[in-house]
């Protein structure tokens, strides 16, 4: 479908067209604005011209209605128009079409985005095309889609943005009656609003500001388009010599003062309201002598106060049904369509519109289609029809549009508004339609009016359960409340029953609204109830697992061991490696890495569900039968069990799928936090920071302290810590109000006391921390979770007591040591023994940070190797091996440098300092070293170099692209601290080798 075809297809016009239909008035009294206007589109065209990109901003005009918005806007469209190069984007709302979703961003965007060249227009997507692509109705879903999350849309929307600015710039965004946008595009407009000065993009509103003229759907919107910041021009009344000038114009000079003041006095200055009386004073060829100007009252029309009486007699029964069809329609009317509608032939149609253009209700635009003269005669006109005209007039248009090949999506706006109680199949079956067809393009919203309708119809009793089902899902991204109801609903007992596997897949859903809610019980017994009702085995298998899953999600629960056990059993009982198979599988691993037990075994199942490292059919992402918790305990698994570049692998392909399919909520957040406790483990903590902060601010935006708040932000403490930056970590904590009792359902990942206690270590309340380690100790062996990576509670309760009570430490210590140790893996055996180090002296301490060392040395976990190596040259130091202290110190401080633990390098170099050693290598690297900090392919540049070819050669010797090679350059030099003359001195490189040195010849 090409996109200007669906821009006529949906009736919703760019207005471009429109354009040339309003001749041009001379607009009175806005001097001021129009100088507004002028000075922004000239700041910003001149800015722009001068290199600048940070340049954009708002402008705003809000007024009654009839005060002359509209008219100020052609005039902004005009004066843009006039700037070269610069792109002019318009749109409207309408009153009749804020339920359309897109509708004004569609107006805006479509001609724009359709005009780009195929390689600009990927550029301009980037990885959004599946999300914005639909929802800007400029592609179709891609086949399988089932739902775009809003959010993605908008976020998809400020990429596209950001992408498409700079190449259209200067850009100048109207919107006209933005009182009517849909919630939809509103809610993307009104953030926007807020960073339109980070582009080149000057945004231009014009709006009603009185609340009465917002529809209730959209009232948050408007205190965010009232509250925005920006250039805001109220607009006033016309003066009384302006309106004066206006009268004289018409009617000639002789209209007398006292005329012209009661005239003005009658119409309030209002613009739209001086025309309309002028009309009349003229129809009725008054004089405009003072005598008449008590009749004006009379006369003037109050667009609003038209009755159905006064508008059959003014235009006769067949027209006012003609323009009926219109007012339904809204704006860039297909006369067609409007035929159609009022049941009009098409000679009668011609009348009516001559009629009504004569009339002065309608206009023609160039491109044939009709438009109101003003808007407050559509309001007025759509406000006259009976009740039930109207709704039966939207039943037609709702069969016309679909006739037409307009689409559900299009007719469905008719179609809610269309006689309810009637029972008809038919019309459920297209409501329900239509509302999958809402929930591709990420209109959630709309598909819910759609089905609340449809079970309004209502629907037969055999599918009614089907379309309250169909009603919970449709807000599972975006309203946890609606869809915990609405799936109750659906599942109640009185309902006649959903068909066994949508009763299975409800429950699952609705489990997984609760539980992203942190109502991990009610999560887990729902699953386990149903699972008792469900005879066949692979849905009853389903549900148990789910149900052990939410259990194990828990904060505390009952009987842990108890369901460990039962799982254990569940998986030796499978037969099939099916996803559900694979499902348990993940679980049973998950659950022996939290309780510690054997990590190659816990590895060993990770590994059967995966499918050659990839996630397996069925268990991906965004796959929902099993939704995301299950990858994600995969990627924990991994995470804790030192397969981290195997994690990020997954979480890799996490993020990115959540982005194509436009989830942008929970499920891309949980993504970043995978990603940032992955990079943590491995000790990238300036990358895991970010994650991690992402990760956060996604959470709020979605819900107040949600379970994944907390997660991101107890790793993030733990991050701040690593980093050195302990105030700012406590500050967070206590912003975020991370502390005992912690979320009161949900476990945190990782274990939440055992951070709060890392944290209070760092804060020296060594007291406190002892209490809060103790209490989390007690609770985790009551369910026997045993993990000292994931709690590391006992190492660090062990540090917290040692001063105080020597004995109990060291007993924590090796307890720590001996949990890991049953566990096995390099990094959990690692710092278990750092810690024990920390609470034994002397050759002691040595000796187990020398293993200590041993072990990290051969895990992922860059930063607590780093620490132990830090900690094991200071243990040297105080047993007087100073040199030894020395090479650890060194080697802790690179590796701290290379996770950006600056708190580390700093506590080792003072350590260096504090005894009189060097705080650095003196930087006479053996050259080995420098050579084998080249990569590869640096290593062939340099040669080369060495020899004394110039980049240009050297790229077409490597068959390389000389951009590639002076940056492989850049880095040789940098690595080797030397320039081109010295480069072979400082590889300890013979120069002008080049004879003898192929490089397929070496070593
Ligand atoms: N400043 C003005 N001077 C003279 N006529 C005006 C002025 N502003 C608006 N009009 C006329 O008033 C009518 C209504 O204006 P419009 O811009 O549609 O108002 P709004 O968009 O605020 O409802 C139009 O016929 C227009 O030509
Ligand atoms: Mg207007």
């Amino acid at each position: 479908m090409t996109e200007q075809g669906n821009e006529r297809r949906t009736g919703t016009g760019s207005g471009r067209e429109g354009d040339g239909a309003a001749p041009r008035v001379r607009l009175r009294d806005r001097d001021a604005e129009l100088r507004s206007v002028e000075a922004a589109v000239d700041r910003l065209c001149r800015e722009f011209a001068a290199g600048g990109t940070e340049i954009g901003g708002l402008l705003a005009f809000s007024g009654r209605p009839g005060i002359g918005k509209t008219s100020l806007l052609h005039e902004v469209r005009r004066i843009a128009k006039l700037r070269e190069g610069a792109t002019v984007l318009f749109a409207r709302g309408g009153e009749r079409q804020f339920k359309e979703p897109y509708h004004v961003l569609r107006q805006l965007l479509q001609p724009v985005l359709s005009d780009l060249r195929p390689d600009e227009f990927r550029q301009v997507m980037g990885t959004w095309e599946e999300v914005v692509g639909p929802a800007m109705g400029l592609k179709q879903p891609k086949a399988g889609a089932r739902r775009l999350d809003p959010q993605g849309v908008r976020d998809g929307l400020d990429y596209v943005l950001t992408q498409l600015a700079p190449r259209r710039a200067p850009m100048v965004m109207i919107v006209d009656d933005l009182h009517w946008a849909d919630a939809e595009s509103l809610s993307w407009l009104a953030k926007f609003a807020v960073r339109s000065g980070e582009l080149p993009v000057l945004l231009v509103f014009a709006f009603r500001e009185d609340e009465n003229d917002w529809p209730a759907e959209t009232q948050d919107f408007r205190r965010d388009v009232v509250g925005l910041k920006g250039r805001k021009h109220e607009l006033n009344r016309l003066n009384l010599s302006s309106v004066t000038d206006m009268i004289r114009a018409e009617l000639g000079d002789k209209a007398e003062d006292a005329f012209c003041y009661e005239f003005w006095n009658v119409v309030n200055g209002n613009p739209f309201e001086v025309v309309a009386l002028l009309d009349q004073v003229r129809d009725q060829e008054l004089e405009p002598v003072e005598e008449n100007s008590r009749q004006l009252r009379e006369l003037a029309v109050d667009a609003t106060g038209m009755t159905l009486k006064s508008w059959l007699d003014r235009l006769g029964a067949s027209t006012l049904r003609f323009a009926w069809a219109c007012a339904m329609l809204g704006t860039d009317i297909r006369v067609d369509l409007a035929t159609r509608i009022s049941t009009q032939s098409t000679e009668g149609a011609r009348d009516s519109i001559k009629q009504l253009r004569k009339q002065r209700v309608l206009t023609q635009a160039p491109n044939g289609n009709l438009e109101f003269v003003h808007p407050l005669i559509a309001s007025s006109i759509y406000n006259t029809m009976p009740d039930a005209t109207r709704l039966g007039m939207h039943g037609i248009a709702a069969v016309e549009i679909e006739n037409a090949g307009l689409g559900l999506l299009a007719a469905s706006r008719h179609l809610v508004e269309t006689h309810s109680g009637e029972g008809d199949d038919r019309i459920v079956k297209k409501l329900r339609r239509a509302a999958v067809e809402h929930q591709l393009i990420g209109a959630p919203e709309a598909a819910q009016r759609c089905l609340h309708r449809a079970l309004n119809e209502p629907p037969a009793d055999e599918i009614k359960a089907e379309v309250l089902y169909e009603l919970g899902c449709s807000a599972l991204l975006t309203d946890p409340v609606a869809t915990v109801n609405q799936l109750k609903l659906a599942l109640h007992p009185d309902e006649v029953p959903l068909r066994p596997e949508l009763r299975v897949d409800a429950t699952f859903r609705l489990s997984e609204v609760l539980a992203h809610s942190g109502e991990l019980r009610e999560a887990a017994l729902v699953c386990q109830d149903e699972a008792e009702k469900t005879d066949d085995p692979a849905r009853r298998q389903r549900l148990q697992a789910a149900s052990f899953m939410w259990h194990a999600f828990r904060k505390s629960e009952e009987d842990g061991p108890g369901r460990s056990a039962r799982l254990g059993e569940m998986c030796r009982g499978l037969t099939g490696r099916e996803a559900a198979d694979r499902a348990v599988l993940a679980m049973r691993a998950w659950d022996l890495t939290l309780r510690g037990r054997s990590s190659a075994e816990a590895l060993a199942l990770a590994d059967e569900v995966l499918d050659g490292g990839r996630l397996p059919k069925g268990l991906g992402w965004t796959d929902t039968t099993w939704g995301f918790e299950l990858p994600s305990m995969l990627g924990l698994t991994y995470i804790y069990n030192d397969r981290v570049a195997q994690a990020e692998r997954l979480a890799a392909d996490a993020i990115i799928q959540f982005e194509v399919a436009g989830w942008s909520g929970a499920h891309r957040g949980f993504a970043y936090f995978l990603m940032g406790l992955a990079r943590f483990r491995r000790g990238l903590l300036a990358e895991a920071e970010d994650f991690l902060r992402r990760a956060y601010r996604i959470s709020e935006r979605i819900g107040q302290k949600l379970p994944l708040a907390w997660d991101a932000v107890g790793v993030l403490v733990d991050t701040l810590i690593a980093r050195g930056r302990v105030d700012e970590a406590w500050e967070l904590a206590n912003d975020f109000g991370f502390h005992p009792p912690y979320h009161a359902t949900a476990m945190v990942l990782p274990d939440a006391a055992s951070l709060y206690g890392k944290l209070l270590i760092a804060k020296n309340r060594h007291a406190g921390a002892a209490a809060a380690l103790t209490e989390a100790g007690a609770q985790l062996e009551v369910r026997g979770w045993r993990n000292t990576v994931w709690a590391p509670w006992a190492g660090h309760l062990a540090i917290a007591i040692a001063s105080d009570e020597p004995e109990r430490a060291r007993d924590y210590a090796q307890k720590a040591v001996h949990d890991a140790r049953a566990f096995g893996t390099a990094s959990a055996i690692g710092t278990a023994l750092r810690l024990q180090a920390q609470v034994e002296d002397g050759q002691q301490a040595v000796e187990l940070l020398e293993q200590a060392v041993m072990h990290l040395g051969q895990s992922p976990a860059g930063y607590e190797h780093a620490v132990a190596l830090v900690d094991l040259g200071a243990a040297l130091r105080r047993v007087g091996r100073l040199e030894d202290a020395q090479e650890y110190l060194y080697q802790g401080i690179e590796l701290a440098q290379h996770c950006s633990a600056e708190g580390l390098v700093d506590q080792a170099r003072r350590e260096l300092a504090n005894y009189g050693l060097r705080p650095n290598r003196l930087g006479l690297r053996d050259f080995r070293d420098t050579l084998d900090a080249l990569s590869g392919p640096e290593l062939e540049v340099a040669r080369r170099a060495v020899q004394g070819l110039p980049p240009q050669r050297i790229a077409e010797e490597l068959g390389l692209n000389i951009g590639l090679v002076n940056r492989r350059l850049a880095a040789v030099y940098r690595k080797a601290g030397s320039g081109p003359d010295g480069l072979a001195s400082a590889l300890g490189l013979p120069p002008q080798q080049r004879e003898a040195t192929r490089p397929d010849a070496e070593e």
